[in-house]
């Protein structure tokens, strides 16, 4: 395994990220692979069955209604009403109660998987296996040995299959690692993720016993809870950026607030730490939402906060000789100078604003504007059925979604166990 960070220049020599100090496409593949095939696929339409019709399934279905190369010939969930939403959408499309006769359907080249957490590894283990192409929703699969055997069944089977991290594909990020690569805020130091909400997470039940049914995030059985739901997201800045994977990992979870019989964590910290001493944390809280979330990128030179697009200088450009006055008069800098101070003041927080890194973009209430870019989910099922017209997979994507699913459930296990975990060397596969 390489668990040495990469050095910027290699970087480069791997990826080939500078060229003419543009964003270069081999190291975002993601963006090479749509540009370059949209003659090959012209007229063509990939075939799809919606497995899963709740509430991303539907998200996903409006995109693909959108998208002239996706057409979607079946929809399968086991709940009806969800089933009859997605129908009142696609009308035209079969519709089936089991996902192996979804699979099995001869007008269906791919499978999109928008199911409960359990539920992707099998799923996604019988398309692969029946020849089908799969897209499945983050994270991976519920458990690290099921991540494994998903990745091993995707190598043997040569199909495409795509996880649903949108971040891959959502131009403020992509922005943002140009500039990190680039060095614009030198060397990277720290990387915070931090993801608060105020809200029990429960979905009304229409009778009891539907109630691990409809709210499987809430139960062990089905879900890996903050971690696997937002943390899998977060947790790929790790490979994406250090290119390495943590040694240690470390964390505490319990349920402070909301408790309600749920059996997953609604508050959770958790270290990786990384061979030469780097860390990325996770933290979320579901009783508070008032810092919002995000993924802070510290560096000596300056901070992006990537959900925002922002970037902030450690020195940004002094202002104006005569602001700098005013503000020097403003601040009583003149006034006398005490003696007998205090030895100690607070770190202040920098007051600086964030230079927004696309200047395209507005948000609702017109403040900061990059931040409500759109997040990358349509560019990504666009692609995916780009690729399942062409049959080509997308380099990076798997693995990004297998370490950072491996990741959260790392994160899960630390804290049910409170101990300090080494990443276990048998997960450890060919990409870092
Ligand atoms: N990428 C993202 O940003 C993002 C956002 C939200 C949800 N998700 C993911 O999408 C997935 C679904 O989440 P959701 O919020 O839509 O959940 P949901 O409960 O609203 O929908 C899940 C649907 O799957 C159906 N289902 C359950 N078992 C099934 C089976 N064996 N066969 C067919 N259908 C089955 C359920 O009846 C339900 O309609 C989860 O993995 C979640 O993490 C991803």
């Amino acid at each position: 395994m390489n668990t040495d960070l990469l050095t910027r220049r290699d970087f480069i020599k791997n990826v080939g990220i500078l060229s003419g100090g543009g964003l270069v496409l081999s190291s975002f593949p993601f963006f090479q692979s749509n540009a370059n095939e949209k003659n090959l696929i012209e007229g063509q339409k990939a075939r799809l069955a919606i497995i899963g019709t709740g509430s991303r399934g539907l998200y996903h279905i409006n995109h693909l209604l959108k998208i002239k190369h996706a057409e979607i010939v079946a929809l399968c969930d086991i709940y009806q009403p969800h089933l009859d939403n997605a129908a009142a959408l696609c009308p035209k499309a079969k519709q089936y109660k089991n996902y192996h006769e979804a699979i099995a359907d001869k007008n269906v080249d791919g499978i999109l998987i928008a199911a409960p957490l359990h539920e992707h590894a099998p799923i996604t283990i019988a398309g692969l296996k029946a020849g089908k192409h799969v897209f499945c929703e983050k994270a991976m699969a519920r458990t690290i040995e099921q991540c494994k055997e998903m990745y091993d069944v995707y190598k043997e089977s040569g199909k495409v299959l795509y996880i649903g991290l949108q971040r891959l594909f959502d131009p403020k990020y992509l922005k943002a690692m140009e500039l990190i690569h680039q060095g614009e805020i030198g060397e990277v130091v720290d990387i915070r993720n931090f993801w608060y909400r105020n809200n029990d997470w429960r979905r009304p039940v229409p009778e009891p016993s539907l109630e691990k049914q409809i709210n499987w995030r809430l139960y062990r059985e089905s879900s890996g809870g903050l971690m696997t739901e937002l943390g899998a997201h977060q947790l790929q800045m790790g490979t994406w950026l250090y290119k390495s994977l943590p040694d240690y990992i470390t964390g505490f979870g319990d349920i402070i607030f909301w408790k309600d019989g749920r059996e997953v964590f609604d508050s959770v910290s958790v270290i990786y730490h990384y061979p030469n001493g780097l860390r990325m944390t996770f933290e979320s809280i579901i009783s508070n939402k008032h810092y919002g979330m995000d993924e802070q990128i510290l560096g000596n030179k300056g901070t992006l906060e990537l959900s925002q697009g922002l970037l902030y200088k450690e020195e940004p450009k002094p202002a104006p000789g005569i602001q700098q006055l005013i503000n020097q008069i403003e601040h009583n800098i003149f006034d006398n100078v005490s003696f007998a101070g205090p030895s100690w003041v607070p770190e202040t927080a920098s007051t600086t604003k964030g230079e927004p890194i696309l200047d395209h973009i507005k948000t609702h209430d017109g403040s900061n504007t990059t931040g409500a870019a759109d997040d990358g989910s349509l560019e990504l099922v666009s692609s995916f059925c780009t690729a399942v017209i062409t049959g080509k997979s997308m380099p990076m994507l798997v693995e990004e979604a297998y370490y950072s699913s491996i990741l959260a459930l790392l994160g899960n296990k630390a804290m049910e166990e409170k101990r300090v975990l080494e990443f276990p060397q048998e997960y450890v596969i060919p990409y870092l």
